[in-house]
């Protein structure tokens, strides 16, 4: 007999009326594969930014989005921009959260409960990150360690959202998000959410929940 393996189909993730939704509480499958995946190093002029690890794939429409916002960034005289990470596979994600928890209990001497809760607060479960979208870009300028205080930092938190993108983990929704902020990770959720979140400062766990109601 002929063992067939069932491709995943993938899921166009900026089709919903609001944006999709992937935290904690609301994980994707492991064989959940966004539709229309590019590779960033193809797309982006190298000049523009800098892709950190060559075939880095994101959703085309939020590589586009980011493309948008880099040149308006370089009009303003901000370049030196770099993508740490944008697309990450359930795979992926499992090997960034393993790695975290074996760091910790080899150089914290942490148990292993003690080291997924501490891997908790800043990598999320397999299925779990919005990485997983292909939605979500880390921005970090090449060659800085610390991204938070940077020109480029403070000009994407001030102009992102007319790009179609938040700050998705910010320090007073800690609570509501359960990860600690992250000035570097900004999630693509198209302008019209984006800019509404901006004005009315809700994150995106509140501002799918008013949707809702
Ligand atoms: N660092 C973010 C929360 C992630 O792992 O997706
Ligand atoms: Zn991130």
């Amino acid at each position: 007999t002929v063992q067939i393996t069932p491709t995943p189909e993938s899921v166009a993730v900026m089709s919903g009326t609001l944006p999709l939704l992937v935290n904690k509480t609301h994980p994707v499958g492991a064989d959940f594969v966004p539709a229309d995946l590019e590779d960033l190093s193809t797309l982006c002029d190298p000049s523009l930014v800098r892709i950190k690890y060559s075939g880095t794939l994101a959703v085309r429409e939020a590589a586009n989005a980011l493309i948008k916002m880099l040149e308006a960034a370089e009009k303003d005289g901000i370049t030196n921009w770099q993508v740490s990470a944008a697309y990450r596979s359930y795979a992926d994600q499992q090997s960034i959260f393993d790695a975290s928890v074996d760091n910790y209990m080899k150089n914290n001497g942490l148990s292993r409960s003690k080291a997924i809760s501490a891997t908790r607060l800043t990598v999320a479960d397999p299925g779990a990150s919005e990485h997983h979208t292909g939605l979500a870009f880390d921005m970090t300028v090449p060659g800085t360690p610390t991204f938070s205080g940077t020109q480029q930092c403070k000009w994407l938190h001030e102009h992102c959202w007319d790009y179609g993108f938040i700050v998705r983990y910010t320090k007073e929704k800690e609570d509501i998000t359960g990860f600690l902020a992250e000035a570097w990770h900004i999630r693509y959720v198209g302008s019209q959410h984006s800019k509404s979140m901006h004005e009315s400062g809700l994150c995106l766990e509140e501002y799918i929940e008013l949707a809702n109601q």
